[in-house]
């Protein structure tokens, strides 16, 4: 099968371990082409992984005849944008969540993509290629638990980056769109049907920087899907102990929960202390299998003509869900999608 020839967008915290996974870790990748506004990180690319084209400019990046496909780790606010204009240029795109970060630039990217059918599109809600989310789905859908009816999904951040994220609240859409899309993206692909309404509250209960851009560090969502189903969706950017990111869906006649202790691995140390497990520190060393698999996935789809199984609504429904928790908390109301 042919070389899938890549030009990655974004060397940033996410774009490096992207890059690294397609230029060693994805069979039938290469790496042939980065683009970044930060000149430091092209230099990273050639020395480190001796990618020889380099680019400032998105558009002349889409203008290399020699590149079939890009893959998006660019800042979110400018996700959409590229998505349209990468496929305009007749590249297969690949897009790192979220797809927009208005409902009006997700709807424009859905024509774009629907317009573009011989292009490969995948966006990337990695959580459902962590194995042990697709396992759970695969037993849900043999019937395990019988009907789901109730999701309970969390994402938890250390500590330590909460001073960081405060100076991002402006561009990362805050915390409901920043730290729950991926909640929002298993609660609907669990549960099968679409969030209808929805009620958030939170507070600063540790950094009052977030209070001062109207933000929160600790978050509980209550959502209704439109079949009278459920889901609790939590953030928090407090914790000490780790990463904290787990899923719990309850069905008619059982109960998954997913990761729900954030074990770095199956070591127990028993000491001065106690008995305890270290946990995972960051969303890429809890989801890094998801990571690669879902590189893997886009490359293979190319290669096949396999149309990826999540479609560009996914990514506007979890935007507009995004949306309408931070209405809801900002407003303090119940807002109906
Ligand atoms: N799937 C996940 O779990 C997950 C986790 C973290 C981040 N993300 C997403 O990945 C994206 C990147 O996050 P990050 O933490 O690496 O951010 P970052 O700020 O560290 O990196 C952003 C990169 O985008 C580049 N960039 C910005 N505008 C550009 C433009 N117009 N053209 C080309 N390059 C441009 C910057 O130079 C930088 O390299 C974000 O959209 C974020 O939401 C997803």
């Amino acid at each position: 099968m042919n070389e899938v020839r890549l030009g990655i967008v974004g060397l940033g915290r996410l774009g490096k371990r992207h890059a690294q996974n397609l230029h060693y870790r994805v069979p039938g990748a290469n790496l042939v082409a980065a683009c970044s506004v930060v000149s430091d990180e092209l230099t990273w690319a050639k020395d480190e992984l001796g990618v020889n084209k380099t680019y400032e400019s998105y558009d002349d990046l889409l203008a290399d005849p020699e590149i079939d496909a890009v893959f998006l780790v660019s800042t979110s606010s400018v996700h959409a944008q590229q998505i349209k204009a990468g496929l305009a240029a007749g590249k297969h795109v690949f897009s790192e969540k979220p797809m927009g970060v208005t409902i009006e630039e997700c709807l424009d990217v859905e024509k774009v993509v629907a317009a573009a059918p011989d292009l490969h599109f995948q966006l990337g809600f990695v959580r459902r290629f962590d194995p042990s989310l697709a396992y759970a789905k695969k037993k849900i859908e043999e019937g395990l638990i019988g009907e789901p009816f109730l999701v309970r999904a969390q994402t938890v951040d250390t500590d330590e980056f909460a001073e960081f994220q405060i100076k991002f609240v402006p561009t990362s859409g805050g915390i409901f769109m920043d730290m729950n899309s991926h909640d929002i993206d298993l609660a609907r692909w669990f549960i099968g049907s679409e969030i209808k309404s929805v009620y958030a509250i939170g507070g600063s209960y540790v950094h009052p920087g977030f209070a001062e851009v109207n933000d929160a560090d600790n978050t509980v969502a209550l959502c209704r899907f439109e079949d009278g189903k459920m889901a609790v969706i939590s953030a928090s950017r407090t914790a000490f102990h780790g990463h904290d990111t787990h899923t719990e869906i309850t069905g008619s006649k059982g109960i998954l929960k997913i990761g729900m202790r954030a074990n770095k691995n199956r070591v127990e140390i028993f000491d001065s202390v106690g008995a305890r497990v270290e946990c995972v520190q960051d969303f890429y060393e809890r989801f890094q299998e998801g990571f690669l698999l879902e590189a893997q996935s886009f490359v293979k789809g190319i290669q096949s003509g396999e149309k990826p199984a999540i479609i560009a609504k996914d990514g506007t429904k979890a935007t507009e869900v995004g949306f309408a928790l931070t209405t809801s908390f900002k407003e303090k109301r119940v807002v109906e999608l």
